[in-house]
């Protein structure tokens, strides 16, 4: 029997990238799956799409509740759904700050927040936060962005210890540059797109970008069961970025 056998996920931010690969890849290893997307209209069977805006509590609240109903339950929450941001901190006006604030920290909040209760009656419950390596990184021109994922990182941390005691794991996987259409869209808007993809590969050791597939991966092995000891953890799926120095290739 697969792991996830009977058990129901829901995945924010769901219809792309690695929302999406996650998704998928939970709904082959047996769970039912529902996702919470601004637009669900790709999601295709098995998945159950629900539109939501991690932004608006009425419209998050509204969407856990039609996808726990859809699922019969909930075991498995992916806070996965986020949004970029450039710049120093001379770059972005608080308005920017606040927007960007408000979807990749505070939709988290708002997503756990209405899903807690459901968890609760779970038997396997666990969240898994779509961080990065922004969070432990100092990134250049990423001051913003990295702001949100150092606060995903220390809410994981928090909520993981606030919600021990329930039976409810928390962790977060920390990526490096994932090859998914948000990457696609940054490498668009460069000047020279293949020597900014270049530079991007060049700057993790494994000399590549990071597939979807390889984040769902981690993010499934922290959700699921078989990790029930494991919470509180970040883990690094970042073709060792953050952990390795290694010395220029000799010509
Ligand atoms: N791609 C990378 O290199 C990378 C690296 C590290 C971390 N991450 C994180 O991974 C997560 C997913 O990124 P991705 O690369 O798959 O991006 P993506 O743009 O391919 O997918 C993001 C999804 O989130 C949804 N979304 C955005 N705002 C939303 C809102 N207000 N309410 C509901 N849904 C919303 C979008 O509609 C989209 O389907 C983000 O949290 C991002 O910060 C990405």
């Amino acid at each position: 029997m697969s792991d996830f056998e009977g058990l129901k996920a829901l995945v924010t931010g769901g219809a792309s990238g690695i929302g999406r690969a996650t998704a998928e890849l939970l709904a082959e290893r047996g769970a039912l799956v529902a996702v919470l997307d601004l637009d669900p209209s790709t999601v295709e069977k098995p998945l159950l799409g629900h539109r939501a805006d991690v932004t608006d509590d009425a419209s998050v609240r509204e969407a856990v509740a039609a996808a726990v109903a859809d699922l019969g339950g909930l075991d498995v929450v992916i806070n996965n759904a986020g949004i970029g941001a450039q710049g120093t901190v001379e770059d972005n006006d608080d308005a920017e700050w606040h927007r960007v604030m408000d979807v990749n920290v505070v939709g988290m909040v708002r997503v756990a927040r209405a899903a807690l209760p459901h968890l609760r009656e779970s038997s396997n419950a666990a969240i898994v936060n779509t961080c990065s390596i922004a969070a432990t990184a100092g990134l250049p021109q990423r001051a913003l962005y990295s702001a949100t994922k150092g606060a995903v990182y220390s809410l994981t941390l928090a909520m993981a210890a606030d919600h021990v005691r329930e039976g409810i794991r928390v962790n977060c996987v920390n990526p490096g540059t994932v090859d998914t259409p948000w990457v696609g869209r940054l490498l668009d808007a460069a000047g020279d797109p293949a020597a900014e993809r270049a530079a991007l590969e060049a700057r993790q050791p494994t000399g590549r970008l990071v597939s979807a597939t390889e984040v769902a991966g981690a993010i499934a092995y922290l959700a699921s069961p078989l990790s029930g000891a494991t919470t509180g953890t970040a883990l690094a799926v970042d073709g060792g970025m953050q952990g390795l120095r290694l010395r220029p290739v000799s010509q």
